[in-house]
């Protein structure tokens, strides 16, 4: 099972995936958390991606690409992954592919979450994450229970005007990688405006199909 879920951000990418790799026991692999630990970490990948990341752009290609290459070669990922925030770019798509195929490998299905505009800052301006689970929530959407208000953060592009700028770069640089795997025939669109649990739902009936 290896899946793309790919949606604007904000549209449920690492919500559906937590869903997801619990059903499956297979891991998730965020390119932005795994940016986000680099930044924690303070290492010198971290502090280069930071400035780019707080002001909504991209990181680059080729520094991307690595570390998905990298992740994909562990152990755990023989089973299937299910990739999230990756790729964002038609190059990065490309590189995927000949990644996977070094090992005959390849993306089985791509599931794109559609929300409005509208919603997405909605919901990235109410995200709240809890630092000690890693849990995502939303003060209205999916309040935290049981969770200490301090352990709660808010990220630091999840501010209105770095969510516009990041709605820009998806609709420039992130949407085209929808065409690219519509030639392919692996996309399948689900009403990412639904209900979580009804998303939920509906991605596994295309998953077990
Ligand atoms: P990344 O971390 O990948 O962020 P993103 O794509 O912008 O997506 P988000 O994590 O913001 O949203 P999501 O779709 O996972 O939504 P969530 O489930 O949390 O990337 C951050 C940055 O890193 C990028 O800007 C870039 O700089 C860099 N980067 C990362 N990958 C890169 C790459 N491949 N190449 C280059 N640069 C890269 O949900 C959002 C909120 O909505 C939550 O509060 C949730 O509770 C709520 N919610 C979810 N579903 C529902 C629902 N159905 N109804 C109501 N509320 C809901």
């Amino acid at each position: 099972m290896n899946i793309v879920l790919f949606g604007a951000p904000g549209a449920g990418k690492g919500t559906q995936a937590k869903e997801l790799i619990q059903k499956y026991e297979i891991p998730q692999i965020s390119t932005g958390d795994i940016l986000r630990a680099a930044i924690a970490n303070k290492t010198p990948l971290g502090l280069e991606a930071k400035k780019l990341m707080d002001e909504g752009k991209l990181v680059s290609d080729d520094i991307v690409n690595g570390l998905v290459e990298a992740r994909l070669q562990e152990e755990d990922c023989k089973k299937g992954f299910i990739l999230d925030g990756f790729p964002r770019t038609v190059a990065q798509a490309e590189e995927l592919d000949k990644i996977l195929a070094k090992s005959d490998r390849e993306i089985e299905k791509v599931i794109a979450l559609d929300v409005s505009d509208e919603e997405i800052i909605e919901r990235i301006t109410g995200r709240r994450v809890s630092k000690k689970t890693g849990k995502i929530y939303h003060i209205k959407y999916n309040p935290p229970v049981d969770e200490n208000p301090e352990d709660l953060e808010q990220r630091a592009d999840d501010n209105e005007e770095t969510v516009k700028k990041r709605l820009a770069v998806y609709n420039e640089q992130t949407a085209p990688v929808l065409d690219f795997y519509k030639k392919q025939n692996k996309v399948y669109s689900v009403d990412g405006a639904k209900k979580l649990e009804e998303i939920t739902k509906d991605i596994i009936d295309i998953l077990e199909k």
